[in-house]
């Protein structure tokens, strides 16, 4: 059994006593209480999902196991001659709680690595589809294909104790992770290249090898490694992670579960929100004749997406109320080595601007830029400008806190997600603006 997994099983039973005596014996302690308004307005702020893994904090940003963005880049171990730490590491991480030793991570580097080989018709699913196809929609087809491999399934349908279910979870895990940058990189490669696939290099960790997968020279393996790692998990209650957890909760395998969360991750209000900035920004710059605008006229076209009732991409969030530390991470390395870049000048502009517009409009509850504004333009400036791709990139990282998850859901023997809901009758005789009605009560599934 490899370290990781040895360290892991410590873990659990030693975390698993507490998550039981809560249960057994604070299991009727009210969190908090549940407004109408929360139950029409998408659950908002509702404190009803338990994770280990991170903690957003509406002021403060994403915490991984604890640690701030700044903490983990500090901490983790980085690759001779790299800026950023090793995309395994954070897995370490996110998994265990602790900062793995350079050896930790090594060991972890060759897992991947020896997992990485796709089966056939993966290839097969991928090439099935038409030319022009949504290139996150071919990623989820390719993972949900590779359910066929799942050893959960299988152990599953052998008889397996529940107590071990972690155990299957965590091999499907670190298999469809290790598979997740191949998947992509052929993807890439059909749609934007004419099927030129490269091959992967097996001496290489996670960030190098995707580097050399699209073909890109360094800084490339340290922003593939920057981009997994600040993408890799926001909390339980995102679209993509509460999708992954929810599919999970009917002990779905680990491919189920991912390819459930790529499709709510490609939704333009969460994570494609990353491409949807690529084009608005390709539209100002159209209008502007490529010029760099006045912050006049970025303010008046600011404007404009709004009167027209559409949104600005990259800006607000559902938690967060300042700006985005995965967003201010990237700022830092862009301006570092993107400073002279025209459209990094146009995403420094927006920074000041958009701000301004949307306090004035006074609708966002958050004016501030997330992660999706600068992402893209870093990717643009290394030369992958096929923007419909960049959630892909996005799904790759995020799948990594999602795996994580997972394995710790199945640990801790969380149970089947069920919810119960109401009707409008009903809400509106708890608001006493309406007789109770006794023709409407409810049935179950
Ligand atoms: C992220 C997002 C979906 C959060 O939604 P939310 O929790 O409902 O946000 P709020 O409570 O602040 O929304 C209140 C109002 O402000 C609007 N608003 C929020 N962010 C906005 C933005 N960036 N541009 C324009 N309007 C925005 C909402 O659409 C809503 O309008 P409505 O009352 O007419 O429906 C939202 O901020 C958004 O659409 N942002 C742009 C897309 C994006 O960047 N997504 C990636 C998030 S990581």
């Amino acid at each position: 059994m490899s370290n990781l997994k040895n360290t892991l099983r410590e873990k659990i039973e030693a975390w698993r006593p507490r998550t039981k005596m809560l249960l057994e014996e604070y299991g009727n302690t009210v969190i908090d209480k549940v407004t109408i308004g929360q139950a029409i307005g998408g659950m908002r702020g509702i404190k009803c999902l338990v994770t280990d893994i991170s903690y957003l904090d509406p002021n403060e940003g994403i915490r991984y196991r604890g640690y701030t963005l700044p903490e983990v880049f500090k901490l983790l171990p980085k690759p001779k001659n790299a800026e950023m730490p090793y995309v395994e590491g954070l897995f370490y991480l996110l998994l265990t709680g602790e900062i793995p030793n350079e050896q930790e991570v090594l060991d972890l580097v060759d897992e991947f690595s020896k997992r990485r080989i796709l089966p056939r018709y993966v290839y097969e699913v991928i090439d099935a589809w038409p030319c022009c196809s949504p290139p996150m929609a071919m990623f989820s087809s390719a993972i949900l294909a590779m359910s066929r491999e799942s050893f959960f399934a299988k152990k599953y349908k052998a008889g397996i104790n529940k107590n071990e279910y972690w155990d299957p979870m965590y091999e499907d895990g670190l298999n469809m992770l290790a598979k997740l940058p191949e998947i992509a990189t052929y993807i890439y490669a059909k749609l934007y290249r004419e099927g030129k696939r490269i091959v992967g290099n097996p001496n290489l960790d996670v960030g190098a090898n995707f580097a050399h997968m699209m073909g890109k020279a360094k800084p490339y393996d340290d922003v593939t490694r920057m981009h997994f790692i600040i993408h890799a998990d926001h909390e339980s209650g995102n679209v993509s992670a509460h999708t992954a957890h929810l599919v999970g909760s009917s002990l779905s395998d680990v491919y189920l579960a991912t390819s459930a969360m790529i499709n709510g991750l490609a939704g333009p209000l969460h994570g494609l929100a990353n491409q949807e900035v690529l084009r608005w920004l390709q539209e100002v710059m159209e209008r502007m004749g490529g010029e760099i605008p006045t912050e006049e006229e970025l303010r008046q076209f600011v404007w404009d997406t709004l009167h027209s009732g559409q949104i600005v991409p990259g800006f607000g969030h559902a938690v967060l109320r300042k700006t985005d530390p995965r967003y201010m991470v990237q700022r830092e390395f862009s301006l570092k080595y993107l400073a002279d870049d025209p459209i990094f000048k146009y995403v420094d502009m927006l920074y000041r601007i958009v701000p301004q517009v949307l306090i004035e409009q006074n609708k966002a509850k958050n004016p501030w830029p997330n992660v999706d504004a600068q992402s893209g333009v870093i990717q643009w400036h290394y030369g992958v400008t096929e923007y419909d791709f960049y959630t892909v990139l996005f799904g790759i990282g995020r799948s990594i806190g999602i795996v994580a998850n997972l394995i710790w859901d199945r640990a801790l023997l969380y149970p089947l997600e069920r919810p119960k809901s109401l009707t409008t009758d009903m809400l509106e005789e708890i608001a006493g603006i309406k007789e109770k009605n006794l023709t409407h009560e409810l049935g179950d599934d």
